[in-house]
């Protein structure tokens, strides 16, 4: 037994100021296996990473990797040492190529000059073996994607001949297909007899491809389990250390008399290049508009129009009943319009900062008299939204950069949340958090609609959509392609109609 394990970390503690990360925590890997690395947001999953891969020192404990006691101190080194690793938070360096970002640091040389042109043709190779073909790899990485700019950190992860692959939400921005990509992958490293530990909120995902499972809960150790012992209700029953069923069985109220309501914001044929055609949506008070889509579909440029970020080159935008020229983004916050996005860096997280200075960024203004900003009343506006949205935090004054990622991403919903918007767009939403907090922020969306507020969310997980939506738009290569009232909504439904939606009649669906 022992000798089929690659990795065996045992009594690891990790302390930071007033917060035991890691109590005791024992936890191995067999080779040739995916391991999942389970928990709440803030279980303490990616401590323990950062501690195995060097980047926390632990206070206690010992690892002992293919039978030697190791002591990375630092990425690099455990890297070395062949531990391969995938941060949640991507550390690529946007202005750097594609390829750089893969090679970077170990570039192939010819006579002590890096070859270029091996570098880019390399890095097309792997990528294309990861089937992602099509990718100006000379380009800088922030000309790219999300999506393809976590299929680079993936690339990098692989291009070393790694014999533990460490994944911590590698899928958070991949479409279906992306994933299906990344999993084959995952079974080749497997099947060379390397190891893989793979931490994700998504259930579907952590049954299909995992062979056995370790859970953490407040930094301590619940226990390891076959995934075959398993159920989705036992194991968050595991990881919230109480029974899941009231969170995993919840039933939506579906709202009634939309027809009557206000409209708040009424777009008519927006178009855009080849991304954004024509599109047409209404959303009424109290509305959940969900917008489905497959990657590439249009949906985050056209909530990026909505939101005066991207301009149309054609078509209009109607805010309660006016006619909205949105130069900027400041202009539809001015109309009342919030957009919490898909990409928690790009949206300007300031991880030195405090939480509750993170939190009350867009209302300082309107919490200071006189030039004077108001602390008490930052701070009562912060504690009030560390409550509602039971973000782990030390206390409103933490520093950003201390919080789980899944907790970081809370915070942001809450900077617009406490800007009282009246239309709120949310990017993927729940990307990033774990199942407990995601019946949190269904409870939230569902807050904001009782209170009249029109919410616009894009999310990739059908499910997501289902749960918490009264009418579901599908997009198609830019264009719509049907709309779904409460009653027609299934995932069914929605597959159709992004597998026939190409071709579908545009009069038929102007028609719906
Ligand atoms: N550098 C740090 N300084 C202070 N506290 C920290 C630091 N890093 C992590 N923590 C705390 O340790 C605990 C565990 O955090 P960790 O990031 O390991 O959670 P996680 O399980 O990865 O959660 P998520 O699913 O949200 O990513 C949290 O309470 C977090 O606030
Ligand atoms: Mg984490």
């Amino acid at each position: 037994m022992t000798e089929d394990l690659l990795l065996k970390m045992t009594g690891i503690c990790k302390n930071f100021p007033g917060v035991k990360a890691l109590d005791n925590v024992d936890f191995s890997v067999q080779r040739g296996r995916v391991h999942a690395l389970m928990g709440e947001n803030g279980a303490g999953k990616s401590t323990l990473i950062k501690v195995l891969t060097g980047i926390y020192h632990k206070d206690a404990g010992e690892i002992i990797f293919d039978g030697k006691p190791i002591a990375p101190s630092d990425a690099a080194q455990s890297q070395h040492l062949g531990i391969s690793t995938i941060y949640q938070e991507l550390n690529l360096a946007p202005y750097l190529s594609v390829a750089e970002n893969i090679f970077i640091g170990r570039e192939p040389r010819r006579f002590g000059l890096i070859d270029w042109k091996t570098v880019r043709s390399r890095a097309r190779s792997i990528l294309s073996d990861m089937g992602v073909g099509g990718v100006d790899v000379a380009k800088p990485l922030e000309a790219h994607s999300v999506a393809i700019q976590q299929m680079v950190a993936i690339a990098r992860a692989l291009s070393v001949e790694a014999r533990l692959l460490v994944m911590d939400e590698p899928t958070s921005s991949l479409s279906e297909s992306e994933v299906g990509l990344l999993f084959d992958v995952i079974r080749r490293v497997q099947a060379r007899g390397a190891s893989v530990i793979f931490i994700s909120h998504k259930m579907s995902e952590v049954f299909e491809i995992c062979d056995t499972a370790t859970i953490l809960r407040d930094g301590c150790l619940v226990g390891e389990y076959p995934m075959a012992d398993l159920t989705k209700l036992k194991m968050v029953s595991l990881m919230i250390g109480r029974d899941a069923t009231g969170v995993l069985h919840k039933k939506k109220e579906i709202s009634r008399g939309l027809d009557d309501r206000r409209v708040v914001l009424k777009a008519s044929d927006l178009t855009r290049s080849q991304r954004t055609k024509e599109i047409s949506i209404d959303i009424r008070t109290g509305q959940v508009l969900g917008v489905a889509g497959l990657l590439g579909s249009g949906r985050t440029e056209l909530a990026r129009i909505l939101f005066g970020d991207t301009a149309p080159e054609d078509g209009e935008i109607e805010i309660v009943g006016k006619r909205a020229h949105l130069k900027s983004p400041r202009d539809a916050i001015k109309l009342g319009v919030g957009f919490c996005s898909e990409d928690r860096k790009a949206e300007g997280l300031f991880p030195h900062m405090s939480v509750m200075e993170n939190m009350t960024i867009g209302v300082m203004g309107e919490l200071s008299t006189g030039g004077v900003l108001s602390r008490k009343a930052q701070t009562r506006i912060a504690q009030t939204y560390i409550d509602k949205l039971n973000i782990k935090v030390s206390g409103p004054g933490q520093r950003m950069s201390e919080l789980s990622g899944g907790n970081q991403q809370k915070v942001l919903l809450a900077r617009w949340l406490c800007k009282k918007p009246i239309l709120m767009i949310l990017d993927e939403p729940m990307r990033g958090i774990d199942l407990g907090a995601k019946s949190e922020i269904e409870d939230i969306i569902a807050d904001l609609a009782g209170n009249g507020v029109a919410v616009l969310m894009i999310s990739s997980e059908m499910e997501e959509l289902i749960r918490s939506c009264d009418t579901i738009v599908v997009l198609s290569e830019g264009r719509k392609v049907g709309q779904l009232t409460a009653a027609e909504i299934s995932e069914e439904r929605i597959m159709q109609m992004f597998a026939h939606g190409s071709h579908a009649d545009p009069e038929a669906v102007n028609a719906q």
